[in-house]
């Protein structure tokens, strides 16, 4: 089985593609954890150089036997020691662990935007070429991690990432552009999490939020900001095409 989680739909593609090769099962990570799986695979994105508070509790939530497991992590740049900070929340090592180059969607600070198309294009070329690497160490049940750690990964990992959840990974900074918004609900209906509900026509944030921006990203009119910073960045959204 395959557990996944996706916020734009880069870690759903990859996810995919991995079931299709190796002829697995998919499942969101937000439905129980597993119990008896022989081979268990995590496929999600990196967020701040760890890993999004939904894939934490779901991995701190696990229950396994002894099985072979193995992580593959989407991410724009780089992913720093982000296997480890699963590992920590599995209580175990994973026998396999791969980081996966796609389209970056983190905009909400300075100078973070996101891919151009010819950057989007090189990534989904690469992307093909990965996953079929994976596959084949997965078939073969080997002990191996490719993972592109980048520049300084301890200190992204262990000094900025808890002041990046603590400060950054939050709803409150969430606005409506209400002369932009139309109340298509789009927002809500692509929520991984259904944390927002459309109260009076707008969208709330109900503060349980796994900080993915698929709600900026979502919207037809860019009528969502976290606060002033995104208004003039660009929009990526997979998810869209993957549910047509
Ligand atoms: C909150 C947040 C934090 C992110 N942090 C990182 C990061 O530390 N390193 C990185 O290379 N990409 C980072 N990204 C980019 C995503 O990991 C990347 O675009 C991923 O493929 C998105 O996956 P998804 O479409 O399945 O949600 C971040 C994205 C978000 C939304």
């Amino acid at each position: 089985m395959i557990y996944y989680f996706s916020g734009t739909g880069n870690s759903l593609y990859v996810a995919r593609h991995l079931a299709d090769a190796l002829g697995e099962r998919l499942c969101p990570m937000t439905l129980p954890a597993p119990t008896n799986d022989e081979v268990i695979g995590l496929v999600f994105p990196v967020y701040g150089w760890g890993i999004p508070n939904v894939v934490e509790q779901f991995a701190r939530n696990m229950r396994f036997e002894s099985c072979y497991l193995y992580a593959v992590m989407t991410c724009g740049d780089d992913m720093g020691y982000a296997d480890e900070v699963l590992e920590k929340a599995l209580g175990r090592k994973l026998d396999a662990a791969f980081s996966v180059l796609m389209p970056d969607v983190y905009v909400c600070l300075p100078g973070f935007d996101v891919d151009s198309k010819e950057e989007c294009k090189e990534k989904f070329a690469q992307e093909e070429f990965s996953v079929k690497e994976i596959a084949a160490c997965i078939k073969e049940r080997k002990q191996v991690r490719k993972l592109k750690r980048g520049p300084f990964p301890w200190t992204k990992t262990y000094v900025i990432r808890p002041l990046f959840n603590r400060y950054l990974v939050t709803d409150k900074y969430f606005r409506v552009d209400a002369s932009k918004c139309i109340s298509c609900g789009r927002c809500q209906k692509m929520c991984p999490v259904g944390n927002i509900l459309i109260v009076d026509e707008v969208p709330q944030w109900q503060k349980h939020c796994s900080g993915c921006l698929a709600c900026y990203h979502a919207c037809p009119h860019h009528a969502i900001n976290f606060g002033k910073m995104t208004q003039k960045k660009g929009q990526y959204n997979l998810m869209k095409q993957l549910h047509e």
